[in-house]
């Protein structure tokens, strides 16, 4: 009999340890995972997803901020630098963005058929395109270059063939350029000119 209640006894501390163990460990997990959390979207810069703004798909090409004639990149009388685009299957439009160096570009986006989404290269420009939903944020590009945009939402059959490129043009070279296309009223483009 005491034997028995001994063994019980061992076991339930056995048992215990294991418990304890196991619970160290899933903290510590959950823990770091936090903490991944917390480090990248700092390194990154991370942008929550902005207020929700929408938008009619039935007319979004026909009127308002999306029509095509405004998409791309412009050069707004207050300065700032202002790039509308729009994602669908499988395309962004326009595509090829020219942005410049080391300025805030502020980003508005949307899809006109299924969900999509896109990131600049190695930068924290990352948004999602949502069918009805205006995506907006800013950020600045520290240094120029091309860089490849992909579509990053599986958003059907050609979705690994979904990409756009980014001109990042150095400041000045940028402001020459834009100050070209604004006498023409035309939005930037990566074409020459
Ligand atoms: Cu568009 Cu994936």
């Amino acid at each position: 009999m005491s034997a028995a209640l001994h063994g019980s006894h061992a076991s339930e501390a056995v048992a215990n340890a294991a418990e304890r163990r196991w619970a160290i460990i899933v903290v510590s997990i959950i823990a770091l995972l936090v903490l991944m959390m917390v480090v990248t979207g700092l390194h990154w810069a991370a942008m929550p997803p902005s207020r929700v703004e929408t938008v009619d798909v039935k007319t979004v090409h026909l009127r308002g901020e999306f029509v095509e004639s405004n998409l791309g990149t412009a050069l707004e009388p207050d300065g700032r630098v202002m790039v509308r685009l729009i994602a669908q299957q499988y395309a962004f439009v326009p595509n090829c963005l020219v942005v410049p160096e080391g300025v805030p570009v502020t980003f508005r986006g949307t899809a006109t058929d299924a969900i999509h989404g896109f990131v600049v290269g190695r930068t924290n420009a990352n948004a999602m395109l949502v069918p009805g939903f205006v995506a907006t944020f800013t950020t600045t590009f520290p240094k120029a270059g091309e860089q490849l945009m992909p579509c990053h939402e599986y958003c059907g059959t050609g979705h690994e063939a979904m990409w756009a490129r980014v001109q990042i043009l150095p400041r000045e070279e940028f402001m020459a350029k834009a100050k070209r296309f604004a006498s023409s009223g035309e939005r930037l483009s990566c074409v020459p000119g």
